[in-house]
């Protein structure tokens, strides 16, 4: 067996071992399976004097949910894990919406998805503000 030979039989069986795995999920080689799930009995405060809630278009991830500032100075809160394959997602106040870095997934204020690959919307929570100590919960 020459080298060529040698490497093309390496190269069939490392595709025959990929193949399957890719074929057993519907959306193709997709990890959607990895997505941790949407945090639940959330209840939590966050002091906005400082840091990055403490300006407009500013957010933060705690706990696996991602809050954010808009640029009129309301608070949203929403589960911080893109449904497509989990990636940590990011607050866009130009546009009040959230953006997956990985994929480009889009979803609006309310965790909606508004462009794929995303399959499901975020989960919302809600938030109330008192002095500055902004709750977030379930
Ligand atoms: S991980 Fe793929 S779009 Fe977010």
């Amino acid at each position: 067996m020459n080298r060529n030979e040698f490497l093309l039989q390496i190269g069939t069986g490392a595709a025959a071992l990929l193949v399957p795995a890719c074929l057993s999920t519907l959306s193709g080689c997709s990890d959607s399976g990895s997505v941790p799930a949407a945090p639940t009995n959330v209840d939590f405060t966050i002091d906005i004097s400082s840091g990055a809630l403490s300006s407009n278009g500013g957010f933060l991830v705690k706990d696996r949910i991602i809050v954010a500032r808009t640029t009129s100075g309301g608070f949203l809160a929403v589960s911080a894990a893109c449904t497509h394959q989990g990636t940590t997602i990011q607050y866009i106040g130009s546009s009040n919406s959230f953006l997956c870095p990985n994929h480009g997934a889009t979803y609006n204020a309310a965790g909606q998805v508004t462009s794929g690959p995303a399959p499901r919307s975020l989960t919302q929570y809600n938030t109330a503000l008192t002095g500055t100590l902004l709750r977030v919960f379930s």
